[in-house]
């Protein structure tokens, strides 16, 4: 399994999509397979829900797609937050795509679906997150002014251009 990690605007969902296409393996996006099990946006679960509800789903979910068959699986910006799921990514391949804040909030723009936006603190956010993204990351790669073809390519040379093993 290989498992993309990082802030919104990362490049999780393009990168993960060439990555998947070159390795011969599935896409899949938790937030995508929450909004397709559940009928409901990722927006309309952090309203109605709250967040601790919505990662309580994002973990589940999480947990459930890494014990499954081999795919490139893109994470939600707060999903290596949850301890369980910090647990469960334990011999996986974890790449982390490193974006700074000003460049996140470029990429991602005023997002309506994304609701940690609205996040007053959310670079207060960002900064606090480092460090977890750091820890369950086995492959840091930096995106910053790169097409996402070539963190693809780059990303492909670290796994040695074959699927990774679970
Ligand atoms: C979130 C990121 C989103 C989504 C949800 C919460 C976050 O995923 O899971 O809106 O807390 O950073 P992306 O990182 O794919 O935008």
């Amino acid at each position: 399994m290989i498992v993309l990690i990082g802030f919104m605007g990362a490049g999780k969902t393009t990168v993960g999509h060439l990555l998947a296409e070159q390795l011969g393996l599935p896409f899949m996006d938790t937030d995508l397979v929450i909004e397709q099990r559940t009928r409901r946006s990722v927006r309309d679960i952090f309203g109605t829900d709250g967040e601790p509800a919505f990662r309580e789903l994002e973990h589940t979910v999480t947990a459930e797609l890494l014990a499954g068959p081999d795919a490139v699986l893109a994470l939600g910006g707060g999903a290596v937050l949850h301890p369980g799921t910090q647990h469960a990514l334990g011999g996986h391949h974890v790449v982390y795509l490193e974006v700074g804040f000003a460049e996140s909030m470029r990429r991602v723009g005023g997002d309506a679906g994304r609701p940690m936006l609205r996040d007053p603190d959310l670079e207060n956010i960002f900064h606090r997150r480092l460090a977890s993204y750091h820890a369950a990351a086995t492959q840091v790669v930096a995106t910053g002014g790169r097409p996402p073809d070539a963190i693809c390519l780059d990303i492909l040379a670290r796994l040695g251009g074959a699927p990774a093993e679970r």
